[in-house]
């Protein structure tokens, strides 16, 4: 029996609906295997969020007419449902445009006002620039310093080397879920538990974990979890910070100016309740119910039945990459993964990997994956990367596979 037939999953079913999988380029399938970098959208949320422009839309919270309401109904709908997706409060779950401004915002109203001098931030290696630059940022305005987790070379965290962190009395630790680089399944509910007894706040970066494992933040109980909608097979620009009720409610805005405000006066201003108190401006409201709409189809689909799925394509992928002779394999094994791997061809630079598997219109990313420290930790200047996702098939591992080989003939290895 193949490894495909195992599968009970219908991915190709899943594949069927989203129409950019059905295009064809220079008479060839878009074998798509870069969903770590962005998801593509299945029709369920190109249909919601066409149903919104054409059909819902005003400016919400402001208009007293039946659109206006309607778009305001179908927003906050959004919001209670992506809150009930992960397992969060709806006063909790804040829009923002993407990961990066969720953690930003978090670095800025928590971080300025409760990081001070002297103080540690624990980071690990494997985070996003977007988990990285932020708390830099913030160490270099308060005179904070940065300490980083140790990594096992291949990438799991040493979690005796946080314990020693926290032991420093850190006031924050930041934590990639999944790292977008070596797949890590990081143990953040470990973590989560370490770091509170030690006293400090945790934030979590779940840009790489919300599209692909159930999630249950009530239960995780990290003070801060970002994520970001275009990975979650939403639309781009609009993103969600989830966070604990007291520390919200007891940090100042982020961003100023309108919908987010109680009363203007000419020399001060008070501010609406959660959630609104940081979401100034115009939402991206049509955006947030695509988003809505995606973890709705998600919800379809069953998240542990997508989970067991792409664990499955990622062992295959695994087994199947090691047959590639002078392929080093970066991460750790199947079971500590999420649908994430990295690779290096021996004698040939990521980039060139990706570019001839994109002649073939099979779609990797290469480069350092915004994650430069990672790549001097690992000692290589960048990965090429393949991610998977709900409509992955065997056969687009297998796609990768015979054009890998392609690469090692074109480069005569
Ligand atoms: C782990 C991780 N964090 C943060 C980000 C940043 O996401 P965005 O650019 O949508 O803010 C990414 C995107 O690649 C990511 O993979």
């Amino acid at each position: 029996m193949s490894a495909g037939a195992s599968i009970q999953f219908d991915a190709a079913a899943v594949a069927a609906q989203f129409p950019i999988l059905q295009r064809e380029i220079d008479g060839r399938r878009i074998v798509y295997l870069d969903s770590g970098a962005t998801a593509q959208k299945p029709d369920a949320v190109l249909e919601a969020l066409d149903a919104s422009y054409r059909l819902h839309n005003a400016n919400i919270h402001r208009g007293v007419y039946t659109l206006a309401q309607e778009a305001t109904e179908r927003f906050e709908g959004a919001r209670e449902r992506i809150a009930r997706f992960v397992g969060g409060g709806p006063a909790q779950t804040i829009f923002t445009k993407n990961v990066t401004e969720a953690i930003n915002l978090v670095a800025y109203s928590w971080g300025r006002a409760n990081v001070g001098a002297g103080d540690t931030i624990v980071l690990t290696p494997m985070e996003h620039h977007a988990n990285i630059v932020p708390w830099q940022q913030l160490a270099r305005a308060v005179g904070a310093r940065l300490e980083y987790v140790t990594m096992s070379d291949d990438g799991r965290l040493d979690l005796d080397s946080l314990d020693a962190l926290l032991a420093l009395e850190p006031k924050l630790v930041a934590v990639a879920h999944v790292s977008n680089v070596l797949g890590t399944l990081n143990p953040v509910a470990e973590i989560v538990r370490r770091a509170h007894a030690a006293g400090a706040v945790v934030l979590v970066d779940g840009a790489q974990a919300v599209p692909h494992l159930p999630l249950d933040l009530a239960a995780l109980d990290a003070d801060f979890y970002g994520f970001t909608g275009h990975k979650v097979y939403g639309p781009t620009g609009v993103g969600v910070l989830h966070g604990r009720r007291e520390l919200l409610e007891a940090m100042e805005p982020f961003l100023t100016g309108g919908d987010m405000i109680g009363q203007v006066d000419f020399h001060s201003s008070t501010w609406k309740e959660l959630p609104w108190k940081f979401e100034a401006g115009t939402s991206p409201y049509l955006e947030a119910t695509g988003l809505g709409a995606a973890v709705e189809w998600l919800d379809g689909l069953g998240l542990e039945a997508v989970h067991a799925h792409e664990a499955e394509i990622t062992r295959y992928a695994l087994e199947r990459l090691a047959e590639v002779p002078g392929l080093t394999i970066y991460g750790p094994p199947a079971e500590e993964r999420g649908a994430i791997v990295s690779f290096a061809l021996d004698g040939v630079h990521p980039h060139d990997v990706a570019e001839i598997l994109g002649r073939e219109q099979i779609c990797v990313r290469a480069g350092h994956h915004c994650a430069q420290p990672l790549m001097r930790r690992l000692g290589v200047p960048a990965t090429t990367r393949a991610s998977f996702a709900a409509h992955t098939t065997t056969a687009d591992v297998d796609a990768l596979v015979a054009g890998l080989e392609t690469v090692r003939r074109v480069f005569q290895l």
